[in-house]
């Protein structure tokens, strides 16, 4: 069977980006016969970013009940807190042992929060946390610890696997002795997806406050943030290039080939860009307004969705304290029974 994992950060309401980047595509692989998934709230990784209990809690009901609605089944799939398997952090601390701190450097979050401070004429590690700068160990063990062999993810995690992938094969290549322990895992992106942009045109994410949120407002917040995209001057029956414009990208993230090709033909024979919105709206909601009803009953019932994570929680540690053992024993920390 292929083991296929991925991970949300609990920083924030979930938005089109993680939905078209890694839920929707998540859903999709679960689905698929010889597939056994692992699909988790990264809320350790939420500490980094954020120190708002508050904040961390609700994403964390905001981003489950986001997965289930939108088709995640539960029974089939092993859907868990990160939080809630303490052989994660402790395997972390293990790859950080065997992580060269060249390879952190060079990490691309980390090096922009260093660029940040040259140009704010910082201290170069102002603000930087231990947490920011081994992130991706951390994500490393989330992948590692359950041997996963296809991670689902946007453009912007591409980096991360690689230096996952650089990590186990340098635990492999230390502790192994002609046994590897750890699979490399592959990345998997949808093309049609990539990186999906925001509001302002740069790559949607929490942190530039450009997201458009899911179901958080319902419809009507849907549609006002569509209008709130950034178009360029060009008027109604002026011709428009589809490919650089940021309403093609995130109708071609939803709609089908044909769909979008009309789209594209509409706009370079002058659409206007209130009706493209229009469309873009439209489409988008064909695909979320079934979606947004099970949502809404879902935050109104968070005991289910501890209950739902409890026993996902049990599943995965099924497996992850017996793996645990076997590296403690590799690593020498115990010896072999
Ligand atoms: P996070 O929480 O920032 O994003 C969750 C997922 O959404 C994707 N995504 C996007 N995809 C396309 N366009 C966008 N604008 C966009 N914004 C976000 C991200 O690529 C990601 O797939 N470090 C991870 C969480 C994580 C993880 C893991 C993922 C922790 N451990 C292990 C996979 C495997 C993160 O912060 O994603």
């Amino acid at each position: 069977n292929t083991r296929v994992l991925t991970g949300i950060t609990t920083s924030g309401t979930p938005h089109l980006g993680n939905y078209a980047g890694a839920i929707r595509p998540s859903i999709r692989a679960s689905a698929q016969a010889g597939v056994d998934a692992f699909y988790f709230m990264a809320d350790y990784h939420a500490l980094i970013k954020c120190d708002d209990p508050q904040r961390i809690a609700r994403s964390r009901l905001e981003i489950a009940a986001t997965w289930i609605a939108a088709g995640l089944d539960t029974d089939k799939v092993t859907f868990y807190r990160q939080s809630d398997i303490p052989e994660i952090p402790e395997l972390c601390w293990m790859l950080t042992c065997v992580t060269p701190k060249g390879l952190m450097n060079r990490a691309h979050a980390y090096k922009a929060s260093v660029d940040q401070n040259q140009l704010k004429q910082l201290d170069p590690d102002d603000g930087i946390t231990m947490g920011l700068f081994s992130y991706p160990v951390l994500m490393a063990a989330d992948i590692l610890m359950f041997n996963a062999n296809k991670v689902p993810v946007g453009r912007d995690q591409i980096q991360h696997l690689e230096m996952t992938r650089d990590i186990a094969q340098r635990f492999n290549h230390l502790y192994g002795r002609g046994k590897d322990y750890f699979v490399l895992p592959e990345v998997q992106i949808e093309e049609e997806v990539a990186t999906l942009p925001g509001l302002d045109g740069r790559k949607m994410s929490k942190s530039y406050d450009n997201t458009i949120p899911l179901f958080e407002g319902g419809a009507g917040a849907m549609r006002a943030a569509v209008m709130r995209i950034v178009t360029d001057s060009r008027q109604p029956g002026q011709p428009k290039d589809a490919e650089g414009s940021h309403l093609y990208t995130l109708y071609r993230a939803f709609a089908t080939h044909e769909e979008s090709a009309r789209f594209r033909l509409d706009l370079e024979q002058g659409l206007g860009w209130g009706e493209a919105k229009e469309l873009l709206y439209k489409r988008i909601e064909q695909d979320l307004a079934p979606m947004r009803a099970q949502y809404a009953e879902l935050m109104a019932r968070p005991d289910r969705i501890e209950d739902i994570l409890q026993a996902g929680a049990v599943k995965a540690r099924k497996l992850s304290s017996v793996f645990m053992s076997q590296l403690r024993e590799a690593v020498g920390l115990r010896q072999p029974a």
